[in-house]
């Protein structure tokens, strides 16, 4: 995998339905699994910029623990309020036994 593909897990350090913080020159993400799908999000919720990893998953969806506000981890969008802007979420691929994240842009701004 090329740059700017950074190499963030192992596939086999996430059970499906879990999540695991990373971080990637100074900046934290969030690199989900759902089923054998992987996802990444920032790991900041937009609404009071609380760390979206203090949260738990919801299906494709991870939900802040601090006010409530559910996000999408396909397209980053909140499915309940307060928060009402989405997060940013980043490409992510499989290669091998890792799982590369693409850091220089957001696909979903
Ligand atoms: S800080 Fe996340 S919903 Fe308020």
């Amino acid at each position: 995998m090329n740059k700017p593909f950074v190499a963030v897990a192992a596939v086999d350090s996430i059970a499906p339905g879990k999540f695991v913080k990373v971080e990637v020159e100074g900046r934290a993400y969030i690199v989900a699994r759902v089923d054998d799908r992987f996802y990444a999000v920032e790991d900041n919720c937009s609404h009071e910029d609380y760390p979206l990893s203090y949260g738990c998953l919801d299906g494709k969806r991870i939900k802040c623990s601090l006010h409530g506000s559910r996000f999408s981890l396909e397209t980053g969008q909140p499915e309940d309020e307060p928060a009402d802007e989405p997060i940013a979420v980043f490409a992510v691929e499989v290669e091998g036994d890792r799982i590369w994240l693409d850091p220089s842009r957001a696909v979903n701004r």
